[in-house]
Formats: C-alpha cells, structure tokens, sequence
C-alpha cells in the first residue's frame, strides 16, 4: 500500500472561552479520520492551537482585568481536560500569540508584499467617539448589505455568509458603546485578491476534487458573483492584541490573515519537539494539507487561505482537501458561536457520561455532506443502549463466558467441521468488508460505517443465538463440546473484527478490548487474520455499560455534584479549576531531605531539613511517617511547595510541605513521596 504523510487541521478555537460542542463534535470527526488513517499505517500530523488574537479578546480581557496575554493562557488547562477527556489525539496544541505564528504570518506576508500583492490605501473606518478607538468589525452591527438581515456583525452575515467591510452595513451602532460611530481615515494594508492572478488561481483552485460539491459551488458563486472578489482588508490599528506587520508601525495583521497560520506554527512547534523538519516536510510533494472546518469559515479556508499560501510560494503549499461539516443543534436548538448550545463537553465529562458514547453518536450522524446534525437525548440514550452495549459488546460478554468457564479462557477452532480450514462463512463475510468499510471511513460516511457495522453485529448475535450455545453446554457430550468450543471461538472472533471496524470512534474501548483479548494494537490489516485455536483470552469484564438517563438528564442541569453511578468513565476530572495564573503562583521546588528524624509525641510526623538550593537549610513536618523511616530518606530528593507561609506547629516551625501522593485516606502502603528523575538538583522551579 502506498503509505501516507498527513498534516491534519481542525479549526482553532477562539481562546477567550471554553470549548462547546461544535468545536468538539468537529474534532471528533477530524479525530476518527486521523485514527483511522493511523490504523492504516499512514503518518499523520494531527495538530491544533488557540485563536488568540483580535479585537474581541482584547476587550474580554480589559473586561476581566488582565492582560490579553494572561487572558488567553489561563483557558488552556480546561482545554486539555476537555480534548483528552474526548480522547481527541491532536499531536500538538499550540497558539497563534507565538513566536511561530509571527514569524510565519510575517514571512508569508512579506512574500505577498514581493509579489506585489499588498496594497496601502486610505480607509474611512467607523470610529467609536465614545470609546475613543476605531471599531473592529465585530463591534459594529447593522443591517447586511447583501439581505437585509438586521443586527449582523462588521465582517460577515450570518444569514447569507456575505463578507463585506463594516461600512458598508446599513445603519450601523457602535456594539461597545451603542454610539452611532464616525467615518474617520485611516491607512490600511490588502491583500489584493482582484488581482488576475489570484482570481485566476482561485478559478481554478477550487474546482477539482478538493472540496465537496457544495462547498466548490458556494466558492464559485463568489468568485464569479456581480461583486467579483474584493482586495481584502487585512491590517488593524493599535489598540489590537496580534501580530505587528513589518515596516508599519502601529498596524497590526487582522486576525484572520494569522489565524489559519496558526496551523503551520503548531505544526512548525511539533516539528522542533519531535526534531522533525518542518520546513522539508511541508516541501514534501507527499505531503497532504487537509483542514476539517465549519461550514461558517468557508470563505477563509476556500480564498483568502489557499490564494495567501500560493503566492507566499514554497515552502508553503495549498491546502489538498478542505473538509467542511454543518452545524450541531441540541433538541432542534441552534448552536451559538460564543455560547455553544445547552451542551457543554466539560460537563459532560463532569456528570460521568462516556466519551466513547458521544462519540458514538456523532458518528452515526456524520456524512461526508455540509449537513447540520441534531443531539437529540432520547436519541442518545436509545442508540447507544441498543448499539453499542444490546449488539456490539454483547457478543463479547455472552461467548467469553463459556470460553472461561468451560475452555479455560482458550479459544478453539474456528471452522464449522472437525479439522477443517476454512473459518466460518460467517467470519470470512466478516473479513470481507473491511474494503469497503475502509471506503466509508476514507469519505467521512461514519453514519454509513456505523450502520454496517451494526448490521454485521446484529447478524453475530443472530448466528450465535441460531446455534444454541447454552444447549449444546447441557448436553455436555464431546461433539456438543467441540461445536461449542467452535461457535464461541467464531462470536470472539466476530467481536474482534468489529472492534477493528470501530476502533476509530471507540479508541478507548478498543484499547480494553484488546486487553481482554490479548492482542497487540489493532490495525485495519489485521481483519484479514483471526485469533488462532489454543489463543487465551482474558475474563471479560464490563466493556461498556448502559447510559444512565439520570446522568444525561444532569447534563442538562445547573451545575450540582453528580455521582457518577454506572459509567465506566467514573474517572471524570475533578470540577474545580484553576487558572494557569493561580497555578503559578505556588512556588514548587526540588528539594533535598538532608536529615530526618521522628518526633517526640507524634505518631504521625517525622521532621525533615531541606536543602532548597537558597542557601539556608528549612525545618519542614511531614506525615509520612507511616510510609518511612527517616533513614531511608536523608539523600533524597522531593519536591516542596517552597512559599507556603510558615506554620506554627506543637512541635515547632514548618517552612513549606513536601509532596506525597496518597488515597483519599493517605496512610501506608498508599502514600508516595514525589521523586525527581535523576538530574534534578535542589531549588529548581518545579511547573
Ligand atoms: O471561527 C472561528 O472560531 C475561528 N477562530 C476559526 C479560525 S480557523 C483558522 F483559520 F485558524
Ligand atoms: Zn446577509
């Protein structure tokens, strides 16, 4: 097979709130597609970052009274929670307010600049005489120019996806201060996009196979439309939180010219950590560019995106496939940007309720069309009992119970005759799909995977209820045995290629299936080899279980503690967070124990010295006396929250705490003192 080399996007967040379940259903599909191209053995470069930049982030932040910079960092411990929690497998997340991001925006820029593709013109911009500044687009609403729709943002309907330049809005207020703004002048930086060679680009750019069909006609339409492509606008004045543009003081890159940059930069920061070349990898006539997107982006992603990276000219390269899906409701209700819907992915996590079951969900949903999709909770519940737990981990809890207890968790044969070779019909039907499954994944049609491979697992359970397995156990003779051992040795090999099938949207029951079936893990090719006779496999425990419709019903809920009560994801984070800022300021240091000893009167505390690399030696009590002796500890190193305020005990002064892991009761053998690997030396900032 031809292996290959992907560099795989997903739109990135706005970094001024948490992700909602637009962003998450559109990482999930990009995520089943990476997984599955994985499976395959193709390299993939799976990355994302935060839109950092611009004029709405600048003011949240004003708001919360921080700096933008503090602003954007403090949301990113949430955002690992949340992708993780989805098992969303991104390589790399990254930021478009780094170095990266403004190296490439301005390199690419400067390019644009050579092949005199930049112009400078005087604007008449709208200006908030309340507020003083000059309104980004998004701070002055009005009437769409191109309908009518009333109350549309400065850059784009959300109506008729129309972009057009603020002025142009009828009747326009000013969003910050209501004013009505005033025309003032200003000199402004395009990218001349009317330019022949950019349309001619872009003509021919988006036909062809790159984009699906609706999406290459609504870029035609606005190619070949009465107002033909305008120069596009790309610099902002000062005040704006974003990239300064070389040679022009006080002007700033609009955040949609460095925002799609952000791609390159995480993928150029991935580059450096793996010790990758970025720069060859992008030249690389392998390499395959593909961005997932949101339907209301389109116009970024199909004209200004490619037609930037053409005429910055390599390394830079035009995207190979721009992948656009629709909009997710909840129960009918439209999502909004900045508020997502009743939905929220934290919380999901929160209550208890299993990744693996949303995306499930969203799978069977999915089309490779521009089409919105509806969470719907009755929906919910009903698909992923009767699917995933009535059909597909069935198969697995009914044969592996007499493999365990009447083969010794050994399987048997696969083939319906004594001695025989070939497996099963049934297995090789199996076997053969794997093409065509392959197909659907390759066309992000997962509702179309999701319902074959449900029909592949209501056909197992019908083959195995069809052969009376709990019959042949009660007549106990050895031919009766023997097909048993057979019918079930066949379901466990079932399960397995099923497992394969699913693996992309169910990695982490993948990752336990696996486990219970002791295999390596799965990839696509392995559908064409089964597990042989004589091949233990382990007790089964739960894969999955079903949803609890309390649980989904506290989704819904203002906030209150849930106890998850069935769900596997038990695990779920902790609801309390924490700001990076918060976090920073506990001062964690690598210490040394440099002596330790019990103390008088306490059966909990031994009274360790520190060395804290600042020169003077700390008196610290410690409750680890349980899980100790002091001698085995002198020589050690830890770490120690070296800022702690001092504390006066019955014993005497305690100058930090250093850190043990331990169970909700602490105590041995369930306490840990926190080891440094080798290399660390006392005073060295632990973050
Ligand atoms: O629409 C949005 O949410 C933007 N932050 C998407 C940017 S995608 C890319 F260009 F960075
Ligand atoms: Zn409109």
């Amino acid at each position: 097979m031809n292996l290959r080399k992907l560099f795989v996007t997903t739109a990135l967040p706005y970094a001024n709130g948490p992700l909602h379940i637009g962003h998450i259903m559109e990482y999930i599909q990009a995520d089943i597609w990476v997984r599955f191209q994985r499976m395959q053995g193709h390299t993939v470069y799976f990355v994302g970052a935060d839109d950092a930049h611009g004029a709405p982030i600048m003011i949240a932040a004003e708001k919360a009274g921080m700096s933008p910079k503090e602003f954007v960092t403090q949301i990113g411990p949430d955002r690992a929670r949340t992708l993780q929690g989805f098992e969303i497998g991104f390589d790399h997340w990254h930021s478009t307010e780094s170095p990266e991001n403004t190296e490439l925006s301005q390199r690419i820029y400067v390019r644009l600049r050579e092949n005199e593709l930049i112009a400078i013109r005087p604007v008449e911009q709208l200006f908030d005489p309340v507020k003083g500044m000059f309104l980004a687009d998004r701070y002055v609403k009005g009437q769409c120019p191109s309908c009518g729709a009333p109350d549309q943002y400065g850059d784009a309907c959300e109506v008729c996806g129309a972009v057009y330049s603020a002025t142009e809005l009828k009747n326009p207020y000013s969003v910050l201060s209501g004013a009505k703004p005033e025309l003032r002048t200003s000199e402004h930086y395009f990218f001349m996009l009317s330019d022949p060679r950019c349309t001619d680009f872009l003509r021919q750019w988006t036909q062809g196979s790159r984009l699906q069909p609706e999406v290459a006609n609504k870029a035609r339409e606005w190619l070949e439309g009465e107002r033909g492509l305008a120069d596009w606008d790309i610099s902002r004045d000062a005040p704006y939180f974003g990239i300064p543009i070389p040679d022009a003081p006080g002007k700033f890159f609009y955040v949609w010219l460095e925002a799609p940059v952000g791609y390159l930069a995480s993928l150029k920061a991935y580059c450096a950590r793996q010790g990758l070349d970025f720069e060859a990898l992008l030249r690389d006539p392998a390499t395959e560019q593909i961005h997932f997107i949101g339907k209301d982006i389109i116009y970024f992603h199909t004209l200004f995106w490619p037609a930037m990276l053409k005429f910055a000219g390599p390394p830079f390269k035009v995207p190979d496939r721009v992948y656009v899906h629709g909009f997710i409701t909840v129960s009918g209700e439209k999502m909004s940007k900045s508020r997502g819907t009743g939905v929220d992915p934290l919380r999901y996590l929160e209550v208890g309720l299993n990744p693996e079951w949303l995306r499930y969900y969203i799978a069977a949903k999915l089309n490779s069309h521009v089409e919105d999709i509806d969470f719907n909770t009755e929906d919910f519940v009903a698909r992923v009992n009767s699917d995933l737990v009535g059909k597909f981990v069935n198969i697995a809890s009914r044969a592996s119970n007499f493999i365990q207890k009447t083969f010794g968790g050994m399987l048997g044969e696969t083939s319906p005759t004594a001695g025989g070779v070939d497996p099963d019909p049934i297995v090789q039907a199996f076997q053969g799909r794997a093409g065509e499954l392959a197909h659907l994944y390759e066309t992000r049609e997962f509702g179309k995977v999701m319902r074959e491979v449900m029909a592949l697992a209501d056909s197992a359970n019908e083959w195995f209820d069809a052969r009376r397995p709990w019959e042949l156990a009660k007549a106990g003779g050895a031919d009766q045995q023997r097909q048993l051992h057979a019918v079930c040795s066949v379901a466990i090999n079932l399960f397995r290629l099923l497992t394969i099938y699913l693996a992309p949207v169910l990695p982490a029951l993948a990752r336990e299936a696996e486990a219970f079936l002791r295999v390596k893990p799965l990839r696509w090719a392995h559908a064409q080899q089964l597990l042989p006779a004589g091949h233990r496999i382990a007790p089964y425990q739960h894969l999955m279980v079903r949803v609890d419709p309390k649980l989904v019903a506290a989704l819904f809920e203002p906030r209150t503690v849930v106890t998850p009560v069935s769900a596997p994801a038990a695990q779920a984070p902790e609801p309390l967070t924490i700001g990076i800022d918060e976090f920073s300021k506990i001062d964690l240091r690598i210490a040394r124990i440099t002596a330790a000893e019990a103390v008088d009167g306490s059966d909990k505390l031994l009274k360790l010295t520190l060395d804290v690399g600042d020169g003077r030696t700390r008196q610290v009590f410690s409750g680890i006396k349980s899980a100790y002796r002091p001698a085995d500890l002198v020589g050690r190193l830890t770490v120690v929250v070296a800022n702690l305020a001092p504390r006066k005990m019955k014993f005497g002064l305690s100058e930090g705490m250093v850190l043990a892991a331990s169970d909700e009761q602490g105590g041995h053998p369930g306490l840990f003192l926190l080891d440094p690997d080798p290399g660390a030396h006392p005073g060295m900032r632990v973050r």
